[in-house]
């Protein structure tokens, strides 16, 4: 009976099984269960499949687990389950599994070798884990796979020969991973390959032609590889292909082929930082399909067939940075087009009233080229536009008429006219009600600024820097967070401004005529971060209450003609006071001691004023300082305060130049300024320091001079998100200092190249401290003009970089140290008028120096020096006169206080994109001046020569600066 009854259930069961699911053998129950225990979860809350797992029901029914009808677990999907640890040996027990589905998980070391049990498998999915390791030689088991996926983990080695089994794959996705290697010939043999994605790997080697005979290939990303040579473009032609991506494989060259057919199911063409060439075929508009082309940063030429425009999907083109020429023609347009960035090339002439009928678009970049008018006449409206940049092209004059018939783009945003050469503000502005951002920087506009164009209420940043305006400060911009007005012709401040700057973050008056006293109102913009007025004509005392900002973090009156004792300036306890640069004025007093409360202080210029002080020890306790300038004051007395253990770890410029300092230099403080010590990285290329916790970094160009950047710490905070656009309007402040003196600084450079110590023209006395030799990154040091004995330290051969030692005009004595000889940087020397006796040193730079650098010690001997002893010097005093490396150091310091300071604030201020590319460009340029032989170590070869070429021009016509200097950053 018993087995009767036994017999029908059995029965039951056979009959049921096909129609709802197998019953889960006993092992395999206990084998999931067993793996329910063992698995780690991070966040066991989060799982909604193993936690439901329940030995009281079927295992074949439980979620994430498929079965055959005998019951064996064939399929397992533990996606998302947030499992961490290793992957369990116990996996072995599902020897019938066809399907393992392990992504998005948190999954530790390696595949375990344990998976040469799955012969049967069909789909492998471990994307998204941290899996790491070697691909295992048991994939050769694989032989039924048909769609692989490990992309997102940490995997490293070759593809391993054991792939060569999986010749039914059709999916295969290894992206993300640190695989190396070439591509290997036996994926000849993956001709039903319909998705291939081996990006952002270490892939190197050429690509083979094969892929161009997968007939049913439709994706294809090779992207963020190190692939070089010539990419065989009839891969282009695999007609099933729907998205092919090479982007940023630098060496990977190539050109596109004709497009004979007009069914191509190309949708995604993506060959950014690529060095692919040649012109882009007319053909390429038989690729009906295409909806994002970026063809960006690469070498391209010719011009642009203007069928491209007409492809009726398309919403995506980007052709910047290459070299695109001629004019641009469009005739029947895609109103699909979303954006369009043709910028950085050499394209010329109008663009035409055409570009009206790209009605869709939102974006337009044509800046960088050379066009000359823009159809800103007449009645087109471009619906949807939001982000217009035309800057550094030519266009002249816009409408000015004042009639209605003037274009309006009802949502616009963002519009950037810089470095044109437009002779008043254009009129159509005055219909834009709701722009934010507007530069029209680096043109010739004149006069007043007209009040009418402020109709926008929104607007929040305005760039006029570099024109040549007149007349007040405007006062009716309540909205404006960021204000720039620099270098302009301006003369005169409302003495009620401050209450037009009530949302006011950054506000540049530099570089103007503006005569009177600084209005004491500028204390009610409460908001300010960022105040510059430096290099006017402003009189009178500083106002009190502007140091006692609670927010301002940098505040420049360098350069202008201000009065009166500093003694008791007040800053506020919490001060956010970054940067102070009061240098260059009238100022008398003493060092304020309020300053002891700005704990953020990293720049301080007090330097060419008449202030007759000590030396300000109470600044020692500042451990953020990193610049401090006193240069050309009445200090006096000694500097042993600075005798403290940690004092000012971060210092990288100290200039005491011209005072009346005395007494001995020596002491620990030598020992405590860890940054001139610092040894550069190896290859000698920056290193890069964030600081603050700006680390993040926005600035990611793999092309170019400036590729080595790895990272700009300054544009990233995220404070001043809402104003993204704001720092193409505030470039050219920076530019007040390049061309002023040539003595621009950045800071994330300065960090790691620029360090300096000036003592020069003080009386101290004593032994040169032999530890000095300690500072490793020391550019610039310069103690002449003392009264410093005894011997050159011998340690001074340490000083790796050292680029400039003046030494001169001291009572040192002995011989010239022969480890000098070591200094293979130093492009500028001076012993002259000491006592220094023997044969000078020969070898490397000491064969380049002239005899004024030894000159006036009777007891020195040898070449550049002729005879024995040497006869006096015709010309002494202007020592280096003929070098032709030579480097005017006094004009360099008094500037570099601020420069370094505004690449803190306005960096901690704003997202920053295209400012800092500026920012490097200028700056790459002042170094070369400074630093001849840094472009070896800094520099990419291909480039050098343009940018030195710039770099003339650019110092000496101040103007061009703000036309293209395309050649800089036309690689990027
Ligand atoms: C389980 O089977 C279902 C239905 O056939 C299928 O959709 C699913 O992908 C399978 N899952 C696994 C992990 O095998
Ligand atoms: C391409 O890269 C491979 C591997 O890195 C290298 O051996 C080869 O010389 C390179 N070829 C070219 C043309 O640069
Ligand atoms: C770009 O192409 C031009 C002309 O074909 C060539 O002279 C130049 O070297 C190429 N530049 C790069 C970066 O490959």
């Amino acid at each position: 009976m018993k087995t009767l009854l036994h017999y029908f259930f059995l029965l039951c069961f056979n009959i049921l099984l096909p129609a709802v699911h197998s019953q889960c053998i006993k092992d395999q129950q206990q084998s999931l269960l067993h793996l329910k225990k063992i698995l780690q979860f991070d966040q066991p809350s989060y799982s909604t499949k193993v936690i439901s797992w329940n030995s009281s029901t079927d295992c074949c029914s439980w979620v994430g687990v498929n079965c055959t009808s005998n019951g064996h677990v064939v399929g397992l999907d533990l996606s998302s389950e947030t499992i961490s640890g290793l992957i369990p040996g116990s996996f072995a027990n599902f020897s019938n599994l066809r399907v393992l589905d392990l992504s998005g998980n948190s999954i530790s070391g390696p595949i375990p070798g344990s998976f040469a049990n799955f012969s049967n498998l069909r789909e492998l999915d471990l994307s998204g884990n941290n899996i790491s390791g070697i691909i295992p030689g048991s994939f050769a088991n694989f032989s039924n796979l048909w769609k692989l996926d490990l992309s997102g983990n940490n995997i490293s080695g070759l593809i391993p020969g054991s792939f060569a089994n999986l010749s039914n794959l059709r999916e295969l996705d290894l992206s993300e991973n640190s695989i190396s290697g070439p591509i290997p010939g036996f994926f000849a043999d993956f001709s039903n390959l319909r998705i291939l994605d081996l990006s952002g790997n270490n892939i190197s080697g050429t690509v083979p032609e094969f892929f161009a005979n997968f007939s049913k290939l439709t994706s294809f990303s090779l992207s963020g590889c190190q692939l070089n040579g010539t990419f065989p473009n009839e891969i282009f032609q695999v007609p099933t292909l729907q998205t092919i991506d090479l982007s940023g494989n630098l060496k990977l060259g190539g050109s596109l082929p004709e497009f004979p057919m007009t069914n191509g199911s190309l949708q995604w063409l993506i060959l950014r930082n690529t060095n692919f060439s040649g012109s882009l075929p007319e053909s390429i508009s038989n690729l009906k399909m295409l909806s994002t082309i970026d063809l960006s940063g690469c070498n391209f030429t010719g011009s642009i067939p203007s069928s491209l425009f007409s492809l009726p999907l398309l919403s995506q083109l980007n052709l910047s940075h290459n070299q695109f020429s001629g004019e641009l023609a469009f005739s029947n347009v895609s109103f699909n087009l979303v954006a369009l960035d043709l910028s950085f090339n050499n394209l010329e002439g109008q663009i035409s009233v055409s570009i009206f009928n790209f009605q869709g678009l939102q974006s337009l970049n044509l800046s960088s080229n050379n066009f000359n008018a823009f159809p800103f006449n007449g009645p087109q409206q471009l619906e949807n536009l939001s982000n217009i940049d035309l800057s550094y092209n030519s266009l002249l004059s816009l409408y000015n008429g004042t009639d209605s018939s003037y274009s309006s783009f009802p949502q616009i945003d963002s519009l950037n006219l810089a470095a044109n050469k437009l002779g008043t503000i254009p009129y159509f502005l005055r219909n834009q009600s709701t722009l934010s951002s507007v530069d029209l920087s680096a043109n010739h506009i004149q006069g007043k600024i007209p009040d009418w164009i402020w109709s926008s209420n929104q607007l929040s940043t305005l760039n006029l820097s570099c024109n040549q305006l007149q007349g007040q400060i405007p006062t009716f911009l309540p909205s404006a967070k960021c204000l720039d007005y620099s270098r302009n012709n301006f003369s005169s401040i409302s003495s009620n401004i401050g209450d037009f700057l009530t949302n006011t973050l950054f506000f540049s008056l530099s570089s103007n005529n503006l005569r009177g006293v600084i209005p004491a109102s500028i204390c009610n913009a409460s908001n300010l971060q960022i105040l510059d007025l430096s290099n006017n004509f402003l009189s009178g005392m500083i106002p009190q209450c502007l140091t006692a900002m609670r927010d301002l973090s940098v505040l420049n009156l360098a350069r202008n003609n201000l009065t009166g004792s500093i003694s008791n300036v007040e800053v506020t306890e919490d001060s956010s006071l970054q940067i102070l640069d009061i240098g260059g004025n009238q100022l008398g007093g003493k060092v304020p001691k309020s300053l002891a409360k700005c704990i953020m202080l990293e720049v301080l210029n007090i330097g060419n004023n008449n202030i007759t002080d000590s030396f300000p020890c109470l600044l020692k306790n500042i451990s953020t300082f990193r610049v401090l300038i006193l240069r050309s004051n009445n200090f006096y007395g000694g500097i042993e305060c600075l005798n403290t253990n940690g004092t000012w770890p971060g210092l990288q410029i100290i200039d005491l130049a011209h005072n009346n300092f005395s007494g001995e230099i020596q002491g620990i403080l030598w020992r405590t300024w860890r940054e001139m010590m610092a040894t550069e990285n190896e290859n000698g290329s920056l290193s890069t320091i964030a600081i603050g916790s700006h680390t993040k970094n926005p600035f990611t160009s793999t092309k170019g001079p400036f590729a080595h950047i790895k990272s700009h710490p300054f544009c990233t905070d995220s404070t001043c998100l809402p104003l993204r656009y704001a720092i193409s309007h505030l470039e050219y402040s920076v530019s007040v200092i390049v061309t002023s003196k040539g003595s621009e600084m950045e800071l994330v450079k300065i960090l790691s190249i620029f360090t300096l110590i000036d003592f020069s023209s003080n009386n101290f006395s004593g032994p040169i401290p032999k530890e000095m030799g300690e500072f490793k990154s020391l550019r610039v040091l310069n103690l002449s003009r003392n009264a410093f004995t005894g011997e050159i330290p011998s340690s001074f051969g340490n000083m790796q970089v050292l680029e400039s030692l003046d030494l001169s005009q001291n009572k040192l004595s002995g011989h010239i140290p022969p480890q000098l000889v070591k200094l293979t940087y130093l492009a500028s020397l001076n012993l002259s008028y000491n006592q220094l006796i023997g044969r000078i040193p020969t070898g490397y730079q000491f064969s380049t120096f002239l005899p004024s650098s030894f000159t006036g010690n009777k007891g020195l001997w040898g070449f550049p020096l002729t005879g024995f002893p040497p006869p006096p010097t015709v010309n002494g005093s202007s020592p280096n006169s003929g070098h032709h490396h030579e480097v005017n150091w006094d004009l360099i310091i008094v500037e570099i206080g601020f420069t370094f300071g505004f690449g803190v604030a306005v960096g901690s201020l704003l997202l920053c994109k295209r400012w800092s590319k500026w920012y490097y460009r200028a700056m790459y340029n002042i170094l070369l001046k400074i630093f001849p032989q840094l472009e070896e170590r800094i520099g990419i070869h291909r480039t050098h020569v343009y940018i030195n070429q710039r770099c003339t021009q650019f110092s000496t016509f101040p103007k061009d600066l703000f036309t293209r200097n395309k050649g800089i950053w036309g690689l990027l």
